[in-house]
């Protein structure tokens, strides 16, 4: 069953062409990877879908309703929750109130185990900060942050914007292990990421863009055997060719908000 289809989608910022005509279907339980350079308009597909952006053109059905015009808090009661490529805790709460918070959004539906603040920080490995600032995070732990802020929002569709990006090496395993995990627990994954080797690992397909466009979609190695994937990522092909991070470059990204300022400033759900 088709959860998640988007047709035409197409936005702009001030005569910048942020996306154009975008659309592709992802199935229920399965696992959608994007890539494409950077400016490419991952970002803002993720807002355009989950609805903190108003597209200017196209549809976007989720669970087999339009949700096009719903606010982002709707669709998020709905199932369909984002992360945030640059994190926006509520920096004077604990780590626990900041997953409290957004578990409230939810807590009109049937109370769920999964979704109680405590066990999500379990899951993601955040228990003993529980009681911090999350200001006092370390980097990779306020990354778990905001993916524990999703996960209480029990998500059925779920869309991840780099949450590796940041991390060393090291830490990537677990994250990747967790959604592997929650891929088995029945959530749809889609993730934009730039560390190509979880991509491979991960999707089931990948959708390739470049300026606001899609330029291939297929299985891992489809696209990237295809030649536009190639060409779009000219100066990055080792990074392509070998698997490896393409991710250099884009560590820097985390300081660079070029889409905060459009998207919707309250919460993150
Ligand atoms: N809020 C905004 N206001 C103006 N322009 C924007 C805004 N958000 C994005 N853009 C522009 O839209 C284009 C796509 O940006 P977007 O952030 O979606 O790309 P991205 O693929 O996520 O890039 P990255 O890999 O660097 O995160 C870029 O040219 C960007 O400068
Ligand atoms: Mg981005």
């Amino acid at each position: 069953m088709t959860l998640l289809s988007v047709r035409g989608l197409s936005k702009s910022f001030r005569g910048v062409r942020a996306l154009h005509d975008v659309s592709f279907d992802v199935a229920d339980g399965r696992i959608l990877g994007i890539i494409g350079p950077n400016g490419a308009g991952k970002t803002t597909l993720f807002a355009a879908v989950s609805g903190g952006v108003a597209a200017d053109a196209g549809t976007v059905r989720f669970a087999g309703q339009d949700v096009t015009r719903w606010p982002d808090h709707r669709r998020a009661r709905a199932g369909l929750v984002r992360t945030f490529q640059l994190m926006r805790p509520f920096g004077a709460m604990t780590v626990l109130d900041n997953v409290a918070v957004a578990a409230q959004v939810r807590a009109s539906s049937r109370a769920a185990a999964l979704a109680a603040p405590d066990a999500v920080l379990d899951r993601v490995g955040l228990a003993r900060y529980r009681d911090q600032r999350s200001t006092e995070l370390p980097a990779a732990e306020l990354k778990r942050l905001e993916l524990a802020r999703a996960l209480a929002l029990r998500p059925r569709l779920l869309l991840l914007d780099e949450v590796l990006a940041g991390l060393v090496p090291a830490e990537r395993g677990p994250v990747l292990d967790l959604l592997g995990t929650l891929r088995d627990e029945g959530i749809t994954l889609v993730f934009v990421e730039h560390v190509m080797a979880a991509v491979m690992r991960l999707s089931d397909e990948v959708l390739v863009l470049d300026q606001g466009q899609v330029i291939a979609a297929g299985t891992p190695a489809e696209v990237t055997g295809d030649p536009r994937v190639v060409e779009a990522y000219l100066g990055d092909e080792a990074a392509l060719a070998s698997g490896d991070d393409g991710d250099d470059g884009n560590d820097g990204n985390d300081g660079n908000d070029d889409d905060a300022d459009d998207e919707d400033p309250e919460t993150p759900c």
